[in-house]
């Protein structure tokens, strides 16, 4: 059974949830298990994430309440970033992370960091969105 990302978030992170649900403000920075949440409030199309928030982790969730799913950021070399869509692209169950790769609770695929299918069922990789460097933030176009 598919759940809403409520759900999901209710089930796997109740802390999270609380914070959330304490109205979070843009530009905030907390940790979910082991990987920092970079929490939004989106009033465009676009999300800018200070490269600060990589202190701690290679590897950050940006979370918006206004985008149905998480985003996984990866920082993969100081010019290089994924932005991966936790959106599971078998039955759009929501993902899991950790600072290896993505994992889907609901029938067991797995993805690298780069959004690449490790292991069926999901037929397609992550979705990947554009990101743009500059020299204080980077910046993820979700219309991409
Ligand atoms: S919904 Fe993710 S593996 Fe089926």
């Amino acid at each position: 059974m598919k759940k809403t990302r409520r759900e999901f978030l209710k089930d796997t992170c109740t802390t999270c949830l609380g914070t959330v649900a304490l109205g979070f403000t843009f530009s905030q920075l907390s940790s979910c298990s082991s990987l920092p949440v970079y929490k939004t409030n989106l009033s465009q199309k676009t999300v800018e994430v200070p490269l600060t928030s990589f202190a701690e982790s290679n590897v950050v969730i940006v979370r918006d309440m206004q985008v149905q799913y998480d985003i996984l950021l990866v920082k993969k070399s100081a010019e290089e970033y994924n932005a991966l869509y936790m959106k599971c692209t078998h039955r759009e169950n929501p993902v899991s992370a950790t600072k290896t790769g993505l994992y889907c609770p609901e029938h067991g695929s797995t993805f690298d960091l780069d959004g690449n299918v490790t292991k069926e069922p999901a037929p397609l990789p992550l979705k990947r969105f554009k990101t743009v460097l500059s020299d204080q933030s980077l910046t993820i176009d979700l219309n991409s």
